[in-house]
Formats: structure tokens, C-alpha cells, sequence
């Protein structure tokens, strides 16, 4: 059974625009569609990890000193199959929420594991514009992501609070269901290959600086 963390990307805290973190609807029904095909799913809220005020990635840390809501966060995103990332589109970006806690942390935490990119709007758009740089930022991190997404405009016509399709169940849960499905696929046969071949014995994990990536 996989096992899928499902990121939500808001943390907003104010109205207008009502109304306030409307993706919880929109993960929440990710996490529902994904247990019910038989995965197992967590919600990671940014509200619910204390990153403190100052920006310090987990691995810029003494191992012995990197703070506890790092660790446990590290410890999830390690033994996940793979990852839903829920964003809003603010001024036609992903998340800086979302992107702020990922930054957190390291490419090898992630990497060789599938994601889904899932947006969301108040209006029309659903969000497509936030996903095209999702696509970059997901792959930079090594988790790439699957082919499909899944764009929700009019969020808050859609979906109830608890997750709910307010009508239209069936046809919203095919959409879904046709991005979620290749993620499980993905994380599946991710899953098995890491166990046969380690791949950061492969390709290891840049630990140094940025330059390792440079062309010699
Ligand atoms: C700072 C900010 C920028 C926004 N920019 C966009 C945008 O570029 N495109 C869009 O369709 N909606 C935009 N919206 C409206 C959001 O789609 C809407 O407020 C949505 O509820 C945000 O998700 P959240 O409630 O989960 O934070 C923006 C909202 C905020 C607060």
C-alpha cells in the first residue's frame, strides 16, 4: 500500500478574499480519494510545522541540533511513496507557503519519488498558471511530477469545506482520479525499483554548494 503525503499550500490567515484557505477543501479531497483507492495518505499542514522567523533549512543544521518540528517533517517526507503539492495561485506563482516549507529541505529527500501537482483558484483559472512553474520548481526537488494535474477554478463552488463535491461527485472524482491514479502508479513502481537499486548510490546527493552542479 503506498503511502502519499498530501502538502496543502496555504497558510493564509485573512479575509478578503473570502473565503480563507480554501485549499484545505481541496486536500482534503485528495486524502479522501487517495484512501479510497487504497493508499494511505497524510495531510501536512503548513499551520501545524513551526519553521520559526528566521530562514534555516534542515540541512544547514549540526545533525545533532536541527530542531524537532525539522526532523519529524524530514522523517515524513522520507517515508513517503510520493507527494500531492497543493497549491493556490497567487499573482500567477505557486504557493510562497508551500515553497517556503518545502525549501526546508534538501533535493535527496524527496528525490526518485513521483509527485502530483494539484492548483486551485477562486476564479477561472483554476490555477494553471501556478502550475507551469510547479513543474519546474517539483523537478528541481527530484520528485517529478506526473503528466496529469489537476486545476480546480471556483474552488469554493466545488467542494464543501469537509472535502465534499458539492454536486458532480462522479465526474470530479474521474478528473481527480485520472492524476492520482498515475501518481500511485509512479510511486508504486518507484517503490519496488529503489529497493533493487539504491539510487543515490547512483546519482549522490550534492552536499557542498550549488557550483557541484557545474559543468567541469
Ligand atoms: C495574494 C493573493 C494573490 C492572488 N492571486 C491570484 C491569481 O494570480 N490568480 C487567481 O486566480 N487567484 C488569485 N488569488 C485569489 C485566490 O485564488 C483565492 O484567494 C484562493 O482562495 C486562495 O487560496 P487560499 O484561500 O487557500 O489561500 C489571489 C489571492 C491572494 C491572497
Amino acid at each position: 500500500m503506498a503511502h502519499l503525503l498530501v502538502f496543502l499550500g496555504s497558510a493564509r490567515d485573512s479575509t478578503p478574499p473570502t473565503p480563507a484557505r480554501l485549499g484545505l477543501r481541496v486536500a482534503r479531497a485528495c486524502v479522501e480519494l487517495l484512501e479510497a483507492s487504497g493508499a494511505s495518505a497524510k495531510l501536512i499542514d503548513p499551520l501545524d510545522v513551526d519553521l520559526g522567523a528566521i530562514f534555516k533549512p534542515h540541512f544547514a543544521y549540526a545533525k545533532s541540533q536541527v530542531p524537532e518540528p525539522l526532523v519529524a517533517l524530514a522523517a515524513k517526507i522520507e517515508a513517503a511513496d510520493g507527494y500531492v503539492m497543493v497549491s493556490p495561485e497567487y499573482n500567477h506563482s505557486m504557493s510562497p507557503a508551500l515553497a517556503h516549507l518545502l525549501n526546508h529541505f534538501g533535493s535527496s529527500h524527496y528525490a526518485f519519488k513521483p509527485s502530483a501537482i494539484v492548483t486551485y483558484s477562486a476564479g477561472q483559472w483554476g490555477g494553471a498558471r501556478a502550475a507551469v512553474g510547479m513543474r519546474t520548481f517539483l523537478s528541481e526537488l527530484g520528485c517529478l511530477p506526473v503528466s496529469a494535474m489537476i486545476h480546480v477554478p471556483k474552488a469554493q463552488e466545488v467542494l464543501e469545506e469537509d472535502g465534499r463535491f458539492v454536486s458532480d461527485a462522479e465526474c470530479w472524482g474521474d478528473y481527480f482520479g485520472r492524476t492520482l491514479s498515475q501518481l500511485l502508479w509512479w510511486a508504486d513502481a518507484c517503490t519496488r525499483h529503489r529497493q533493487t537499486q539504491d539510487p543515490h548510490r547512483l546519482s549522490p546527493a550534492f552536499c557542498q554548494a550549488p557550483s557541484q552542479r557545474n559543468a567541469p
